[in-house]
């Protein structure tokens, strides 16, 4: 008899739930995924058992609703087991509290023991009154979530339990479940499925062989955009002309080719473009090089010339072999004028979106952690971002640049 090919094996989905009021619309997701046919398992907290009995749970789900971190008669490590088994994890709803110990990195129950023993996706939904969701311990949770590539899916403004009105209420239970299925489907987040190149670092001209021309340029903001822009999804490569000990956190999975000179970085960049959705110039190359001596120049006492010969502008070339549908986004170091001069240089250089620097900026630009920059778009937008670390500067770039993916009509 031929043997029957094996049905693959259904996505396994962890839900947890936290306790608040949106608890009971956990259960209307739980139901819409079971229908897709995914293995569900409800995690709850103690607190959502006050909202909807374990019991409803357990009736709709895949097994049985668990809470308790200990006295699993199948298990000694419920915790571990579920995390390494799930292929997503979703908290429908996430509380301020639950979304604070997750941020934190506490593990004292069931369902935080969980989100910390599992490297599958995670989406958290939070749900809560509005004065709650605005408090900026809320936001600051949130966005060190978000940097550490945890998905959040923004509440909505609607009517609130107690009759009140605001920001803070869980999105559609079909919503959540398209986005879990986007999930299982590879979607890591808005960058999910597109390649991103993107260039760090000050190039290096070779004077002779022990000098070099170069700049103040860290590599900094470069490296916090392909560590941000690897997390929101995308496949990334670093071209980086960095010398600094920078490290991209170990979980990345980032190609960094290392260049060193303007004409190396020129060769890598428009060596690869053409496979790439996204381009962002983030590097200092140098506008000029020289023709370096064979040997060290030696100190005689003569006043010496250097000839300085104009490098190849990347970006100019990057826009005239521009591919269909491409993003391209470059970077401007001004020191005065900013805004004039920065719409100005969007225009010459026919790039979608401008990072502005303002590098005379206290706290910002060339070889600082934080940095404060406008991003000028090409349909006349402009977004400023207030001083915060170069790797939120790098989420806020990097969601302009989605949008415009999304868009795909440049
Ligand atoms: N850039 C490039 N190739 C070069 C020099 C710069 O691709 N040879 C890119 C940078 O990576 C940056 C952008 O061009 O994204 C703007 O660089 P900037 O030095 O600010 O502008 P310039 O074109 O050099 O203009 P100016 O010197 O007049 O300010």
């Amino acid at each position: 008899m031929p043997s029957a090919t094996p049905e693959p094996s259904p996505a396994h989905v962890v839900l947890g739930v936290s306790g608040g009021i949106a608890a009971y619309k956990a259960v209307e997701v739980l139901r819409r995924l079971r229908e897709r046919g995914y293995h569900v398992t409800p995690v709850l907290t103690r607190e959502a058992t006050r909202f909807v009995g374990a019991a409803t749970f357990s009736a709709l789900a895949s097994e049985p609703a668990r809470i308790e971190l200990y006295g699993d008669p199948t298990t000694p490590i419920p915790h571990t087991h579920l995390g390494q088994r799930a292929d997503v994890v979703v908290v429908v709803p996430a509380t301020a509290h639950l979304i604070a110990r997750y941020a934190a990195g506490l593990a004292d129950d069931l369902l935080s023991a969980t989100l910390m023993a599992t490297r599958a996706p995670v989406l958290v939904c939070p749900a809560m009154h509005t004065e709650m969701y605005e408090q900026p311990s809320v936001q600051e949770n949130l966005a060190t979530l978000r940097r550490r590539g945890v998905l959040v899916l923004e509440p909505e403004s609607g009517v609130l339990a107690g009759g009140d009105a605001g920001m803070g209420r869980l999105p559609d239970p079909s919503v959540i479940a398209d986005l879990v299925t986007r999930i299982v489907e590879g979607y890591r987040g808005p960058l999910s499925g597109y390649r991103v190149l993107i260039s760090a670092g000050g190039t290096r001209e070779p004077i002779d062989p022990v000098r070099v021309i170069t700049n103040r340029s860290s590599g900094r903001q470069g490296y916090a955009l392909a560590e941000v822009a690897q997390r929101l999804g995308a496949r990334v490569t670093l071209v980086s002309a960095t010398h600094r000990e920078l490290a991209l956190d170990v979980a990345t999975n980032v190609e960094v080719i290392p260049v060193d000179t303007a004409a190396e970085m020129a060769e890598m960049v428009l060596g690869r473009a053409p496979d790439q959705d996204v381009v962002i110039m983030a590097a200092a190359v140098a506008d000029y090089t020289v023709e370096p001596a064979a040997q060290k120049i030696k100190r005689d006492g003569t006043e010496r010339t250097l000839v300085l010969r104009p490098t190849i502008d990347i970006l100019a070339s990057l826009v005239a072999a521009r591919a269909s549908g491409q993003v391209l986004v470059g970077f401007a170091a001004e020191t005065d004028d900013v805004l004039a001069r920065g719409r100005e240089k969007l225009e010459r250089k026919g790039v979608d979106l401008l990072v502005v620097n303002d590098v005379g900026a206290p706290g910002a630009g060339f070889d600082h952690e934080t940095n404060e920059v406008t991003i000028l778009g090409r349909d006349g937008s402009f977004t400023s971002v207030s001083l915060r670390s170069k790797a939120d500067v790098a989420a806020a770039i990097l969601t302009r640049v989605a949008a415009l993916l999304s868009q795909g009509d440049r």
